[in-house]
C-alpha cells in the first residue's frame, strides 16, 4: 500500500482526549463537524493511558473515543503510542533510558528518551504497536497509520557502542580498513583490537570525522530500525492502511533519504520561526516532496496559531494560516493537519496554539480561520488531489554531506550547508522558478538544471551521474568546497574537486577563508562588467578545459578566475568558487537558468513577495506580503478555484491571499 488517495483534501489534526473529561468529546466531534475537520491523529503519547502497566491494557476508552469519531464522520490517523514511555516502563527497565552525547543517562521524563538497542524497549513498543495493529487495524475510520512521532534522540550508551563495533564489521570487514578509512594514523590512534572503538561522546574521540560520520549513520539507521520493528507488525497485521512517521524538514540527525524509503508516504511539521521568509517554508516542503521524487506528501503537523517553544511566540497574523496551508499544498500536500486541535489544561503544551482554545468558543478567531479554511477545502473536492509539481530544476541535497560539511575543522567555521544550499534556491525562487530538492541518488534526467551546492562528499557512482546528464545535455553547477572527500571522509588524491574535476574542467588549488567583515569582488567578464561582493570561501582556481566568467578583483589572486564554465558533451557545467552576495546570486543563477533553457511558472512576470507554484495543472498563487498585490497574466482566461471568479489579463490579491487558477480551455 503506497498511496493515501482520497477524494477531498484531508483536515484536522492531534486530539489528546485522555486529556479531558468524556463528556468534552461529543462537544469535541460537534466542533469538530464545524471546523470542516475530517481527520485526527491519537492517541500519540497515549502509551501510559492503554497500558498502565505491564500486563493492563485499558483500551476501552480509546475504542469510545474513536466510536464517536467515527459516528462524525471523523477518519483517523491512528498512532502506535510509544513516542513516550509512561514511568513504569522506565523504572521496571531502566536500560531502556538512553546515554546523552555528553555521556549522561537520561533519567525518566520527557519524550524520545530510547535507546535504540534497547530490547526491553523493542519488545515493548512491539507489544503495544500488535495490539493496536489487532485491535484497530480494519476499523473503517482508520486512514494512515502514524509510527512513533518525531524520531530524532541519538543514544551514547555501552549497547550502542557495542552494536557499533558490529555494524562495521558489516561495513568495512576488517579493522585495518577502518582504520585506514577513519585515517587512524592520525596522532597514533591506529585501533589494535575492535573493543576499543567506543561511541564518541564529547569528551571522547571526536578527531576522525570519519568516525562520527559513522556513529550517525549508524544512529540514524539504529532509530530507523526501531520505526520498521513496528512498521512490520502493523504492516503485518493492517495491511492496507499506509504508514508514515512525521518528519522534521531540515532535521540534521536522521538521513530522511534513507528513511523516507521506508515509508509509504511522507509526512512532516512545520514550523517556520517568528520571521520565516517564503522561500525558507518552500524550500523544506520541497525537500520532503523529494523524498519520494515529487510524491504527495502530508502536512502533519503546523500550529493554527502560535508555537510555545521559542522565546516569543507570535501569533500568526489573520490569513497566515490559510496562505501557508495552500502554500503546503501547491508544494505537493494533499493533507492539511495542525497540533493541537483542543489546547491542553496543564503542562509542558498548554500554550501552544489550537484549534480549540481553553474557552472551547467556536467565536474565536482562530476557530474561525479554521472553519473557513476547513469549508473551502471542502468545496474543493478532489480538484488539487494527487497533482505533481512541475520543476525543471534540481538541487542536490544530502545528509551525509551535511554532516561531513559541518564537522569539517576547516577551513571555515562559518561554512553551514543549509544556508548555502538556500542561497541558489532563493535566487531561482525569487525570479519564478520551481525547484525540487532531491538526494543525489535521484532520476535526474528529467531536469534541465541540477545545482549541487558545496558538495564536499562526493559518494561512488554520484560523477559519473552528474557526467551522463551534463554530456546529454544538462546544465549542471557546483559551488566552493565541493569534491573534496569521499563517502568516508577520506581527502580524493589528486586535489578538488575530485571525481569532478573532469566535469568541471578546472583544479582548485587552494582555499582562502575570510571573516564576515573581509569581502572580494568578483567581476564578470561580458558587456555588463557585473561586479559583486564575495566572501565566505574564495577558491584559487587553475583551468583545466574550463574558461573563467568571473575573476577575482583583490588579493594576491586577483584576476584568477572565481566562476568558470566548461562546455562537457552537449551540457555546460558551472563552478561558483565563492559565496556571492545575493544580488549576484540572484544574477547568476537566473543568468544560468536562463541560457539551459529553464523556464519561470509560465503565468506571467514574476513578483517578489508572491510565490506562484504549477502543480497538476492548477497555478497556486500564494501573497507572501502585507500589501496587495497584482500579477499581469499571460493571455488566456483563468478561473479560480477558490472564490470562483475568472480572471483575464490581470489578477489582484489582498495580503496574504490565494488564487487556485485553472485555465480555461
Ligand atoms: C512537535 C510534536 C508535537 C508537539 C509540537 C509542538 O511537532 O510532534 O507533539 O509537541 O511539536 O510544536
Ligand atoms: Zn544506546
Amino acid at each position: 500500500m503506497s498511496d493515501l488517495r482520497f477524494p477531498f483534501v484531508l483536515h484536522g489534526g492531534d486530539y489528546n482526549p485522555e486529556q479531558f473529561p468524556e463528556s468534552v468529546w461529543d462537544e469535541d466531534v460537534e466542533l469538530m463537524k464545524k471546523a470542516g475537520v475530517n481527520v485526527v491523529t491519537l492517541p500519540v503519547f497515549g502509551w501510559g493511558n492503554i497500558q498502565p502497566d505491564e500486563d493492563i491494557w485499558t483500551f476501552e476508552w480509546l475504542d469510545r473515543v474513536i466510536e464517536k469519531l467515527h459516528a462524525g464522520g471523523i477518519k483517523i490517523c491512528l498512532a502506535t503510542a510509544t513516542a513516550a514511555t509512561p514511568p513504569w516502563v522506565d523504572q521496571k527497565y531502566p536500560d531502556i533510558l538512553r546515554v546523552d552525547s555528553e555521556g549522561r543517562k537520561v533519567s525518566h521524563g520527557g519524550r524520545h528518551t530510547f535507546c535504540p538497542h534497547s530490547k526491553n524497549f523493542r519488545r515493548l513498543v512491539i507489544s503495544l504497536a500488535t495490539k493496536m495493529a489487532e485491535r484497530y487495524g480494519d476499523h473503517p475510520a482508520l486512514v494512515v497509520w502514524h509510527i512513533s512521532n518525531e524520531y530524532g534522540n541519538t543514544c551514547y550508551c555501552e549497547k550502542c557502542s557495542a552494536a557499533f563495533r558490529e555494524w562495521l564489521k558489516a561495513r568495512y570487514g576488517t579493522l585495518q580498513e577502518v582504520n585506514f578509512r577513519w585515517n587512524t594514523a592520525f596522532w597514533g590512534q591506529t585501533y589494535t583490537d575492535w573493543s576499543q572503538i567506543e561511541a564518541p561522546v564529547s569528551l571522547g574521540q571526536r578527531t576522525f570525522q570519519g568516525l562520527i560520520l559513522d556513529y550517525d549513520r549508524f544512529q540514524s539507521e539504529s532509530i530507523l530500525d526501531s520505526y520498521r520493528a513496528e512498521r512490520d507488525v502493523v504492516r503485518a497485521i493492517s495491511p492496507n492502511i499506509p504508514i508514515t512517521t512525521n518528519l522534521m524538514g531540515t532535521f540534521k540527525t536522521l538521513d530522511y533519504h534513507s528513511w523516507a524509503k521506508e515509508l509509504d508516504i511522507v509526512s512532516w511539521d512545520c514550523y517556520p520561526p517568528r520571521s520565516a521568509a517564503p522561500e525558507w517554508i518552500a524550500f523544506r516542503h520541497a525537500l520532503m516532496r523529494g523524498l519520494k521524487e515529487g510524491e504527495p506528501w502530508m502536512l502533519m503537523e503546523q500550529t493554527p496559531s502560535q508555537q510555545n517553544w521559542q522565546k516569543y511566540n507570535s501569533l500568526k497574523r489573520p490569513g497566515v494560516m490559510r496562505l501557508w496551508s495552500y502554500q503546503a499544498m501547491a508544494h505537493g500536500a494533499d493533507t492539511i493537519m495542525y497540533f493541537q486541535w483542543r489546547r491542553s489544561p496543564g503542562a509542558a503544551e498548554m500554550f501552544h496554539g489550537a484549534v480549540v482554545e481553553h474557552a472551547a468558543s467556536s467565536e474565536a478567531r482562530v476557530f474561525k480561520e479554521v472553519a473557513v479554511l476547513g469549508r473551502e477545502l471542502e468545496s474543493l473536492g478532489d480538484a488539487t488531489i494527487g497533482g505533481r509539481v512541475e520543476a525543471q530544476v534540481a538541487l542536490l541535497f544530502d545528509w551525509e554531506n551535511w554532516w561531513a560539511v559541518e564537522y569539517s575543522i576547516g577551513p571555515s567555521g562559518d561554512l553551514k550547508y543549509l544556508p548555502a544550499t538556500l542561497a541558489p534556491y532563493k535566487a531561482l525562487f525569487d525570479a519564478g522558478i520551481t525547484v525540487d530538492v532531491v538526494s543525489p541518488e535521484a532520476d535526474l534526467s528529467k531536469y534541465k538544471l541540477v545545482i549541487a551546492p558545496v558538495l564536499k562528499m562526493v559518494k561512488t557512482g554520484v560523477a559519473e551521474k552528474l557526467e551522463q546528464f551534463t554530456r546529454a545535455g544538462g546544465t549542471f553547477v557546483a559551488t566552493y568546497f565541493t569534491g573534496i572527500v569521499d563517502g568516508t571522509d577520506r581527502a580524493f588524491p589528486n586535489g578538488y574537486p575530485g571525481p569532478l574535476s573532469d566535469l568541471l574542467g578546472i583544479w582548485v588549488e587552494e582555499t582562502d577563508a575570510l571573516s564576515p567583515e573581509e569581502k572580494n569582488s568578483a567581476l564578470f567578464s561580458g558587456e555588463n562588467g557585473h561586479i559583486f561582493e564575495c566572501g565566505l570561501l574564495c577558491d584559487r582556481i587553475q583551468l583545466r578545459g574550463a574558461e573563467a566568467l568571473a575573476t577575482y578583483m583583490q588579493e594576491f589572486y586577483a584576476g584568477e578566475p572565481v566562476v568558470t564554465v566548461n562546455r562537457f558533451g552537449e551540457g555546460s557545467a558551472y563552478y561558483v568558487g565563492s559565496a556571492l552576495e545575493e544580488s549576484g546570486a540572484a544574477w547568476l543563477y537566473a543568468d544560468i537558468a536562463a541560457k539551459a533553457g529553464v523556464e519561470p511558472v509560465d503565468l506571467g512576470p514574476a513578483i517578489k513577495g508572491v510565490e506562484v507554484v504549477l502543480r497538476g495543472g492548477l497555478y497556486y498563487v500564494l501573497n507572501h506580503c502585507r500589501t496587495e498585490q497584482s500579477v499581469v497574466l499571460r493571455e488566456g482566461r483563468f478561473s479560480d478555484l477558490l472564490s470562483g471568479q475568472v480572471y483575464e489579463g490581470e489578477i489582484t490579491l489582498p495580503a496574504y491571499a490565494v488564487a487556485i487558477l485553472r485555465p480555461e480551455a
